[in-house]
């Protein structure tokens, strides 16, 4: 098609452009990329309000929240491994196998949008719909709102949180966005790298580093969280080969030159977010490395350097959110009762 070709004729131009540019940038602070958005360290979020993180945290390890009274944020979000489930898609409600891969929470207040295609604007819009998703919590915002209420100890939380007598899902949003908020991976090999200490990356990181600079990774993958901050086609240059029926941003847009294109995944911690891709079809990060270089650039690396780009890739895995399993306040003969 016509409109694929122009398209892939822009991205390349931009791709280019910026591969270019980032030649010219050998030193830590001249990383230069595409919207000329340079990747910075990211530092441990500031917690703004405590009480209210807290209360997101239990809200996010709480399965009751779910129909069947089994599933929470954490059973697809495992914090334990890297904020994903490390599945292909994810198994929701009645074990239904869901039709993409689950993003990892990490650092994603950091996106440009929430959803592999920009669907939520933010955490807050995001964390509602799981909840009420059928193929995933399978609950209603008014049922869950009912478990919460049936609990004397959430009901004193909201209140010293939120000032209110009633809770709506608004709060619950709100505490789950502030906990998500939160869940920032800092101090990463590459971060030390680029605040100034030389001898954080061995000589095949850096080398990895370079080829994913001046190959035009880039171009895409640029910006604080090393990706999350665009839209872009997958299949550049080569159609991309799937089973999966998602269409990106095409299913919200219904305009052509949207069908494939998807959020640009932030490749912090990607070490522990496998598999890859919006289908999980990518098993290891060689493979993933390996279809981008050839799909997005036109590009097929020797082993050699498709090995010292994943080690640079094993880099921007962070200090991981250290957290303390939430106790969660015990149901009341009057919780509604979860149905398997
Ligand atoms: C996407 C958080 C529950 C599976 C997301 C995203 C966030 C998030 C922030 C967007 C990440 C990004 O776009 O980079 C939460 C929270 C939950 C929850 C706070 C609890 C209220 C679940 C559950 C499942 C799940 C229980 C699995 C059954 C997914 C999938 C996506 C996703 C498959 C990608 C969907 C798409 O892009 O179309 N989640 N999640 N999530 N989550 Fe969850
Ligand atoms: C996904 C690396 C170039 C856009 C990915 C993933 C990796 C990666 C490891 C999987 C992340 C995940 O699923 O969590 C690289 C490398 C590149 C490169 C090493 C250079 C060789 C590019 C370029 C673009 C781009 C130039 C934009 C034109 C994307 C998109 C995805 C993605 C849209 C998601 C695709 C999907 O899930 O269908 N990249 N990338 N990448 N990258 Fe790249």
């Amino acid at each position: 098609a016509v409109w694929a070709e122009d398209a892939a004729k822009t991205e390349l131009a931009k791709i280019e452009e910026s591969a270019t540019a980032a030649k010219d940038a050998d030193k830590p602070a001249d990383v230069v990329a595409a919207k000329d958005e340079p990747i910075k360290p990211i530092e441990a979020a500031e917690v703004k309000d405590p009480a209210m993180v807290e209360l997101g945290k239990k809200l996010y390890f709480d399965p009751r929240l779910s129909k069947s009274g089994f599933i929470s944020c954490n059973s697809c979000h495992n914090l334990s491994m890297g904020g994903t489930d490390n599945l292909p898609t994810s198994i929701g409600d009645h074990w239904q196998q869901g039709p993409i891969n689950a993003p990892t929470v990490l650092n994603s207040s950091m996106n440009v949008a929430q959803f592999w295609d920009g669907r939520a604007k933010d955490l807050k819009e995001q964390a509602g719909g799981p909840i009420a998703n059928p193929g995933e919590m399978a609950f209603t915002h008014e049922l869950a709102l009912d478990v919460l209420q049936s609990i004397p100890q959430y009901k004193d939380e909201f209140k010293s949180v939120f000032g209110k007598d009633e809770m709506d899902i608004g709060m619950v949003t709100d505490a789950i966005a502030a906990f998500e908020e939160t869940l920032v991976t800092p101090d990463s090999k590459f971060d030390q790298w680029l605040k100034g200490d030389s001898k954080a990356l061995a000589d095949n990181e850096l080398a990895g580093y370079k080829l994913f600079k001046e190959s035009g990774c880039v171009a895409c993958h640029n910006g604080p969280a090393v990706g999350g901050n665009s839209f872009q086609k997958m299949g550049v240059v080569e159609p991309y080969k799937t089973d999966s029926k998602a269409e990106g941003m095409a299913g919200l847009t219904k305009k052509d030159e949207d069908r494939f294109k998807f959020k640009v995944p932030t490749l912090r911690n990607v070490e522990m977010t496998y598999p890859y891709f919006h289908d999980g079809a990518a098993k290891t990060l060689e493979q993933a490395v390996t279809t981008m270089g050839q799909l997005q650039l036109g590009k097929k690396f020797t082993d050699a350097e498709t090995a010292d780009i994943v080690a640079f890739l094993k880099t921007l895995t962070g200090k991981q959110p250290e957290l303390q399993l939430p106790i969660l306040p015990p149901s009341t003969n009057d919780t509604p009762v979860p149905e398997p």
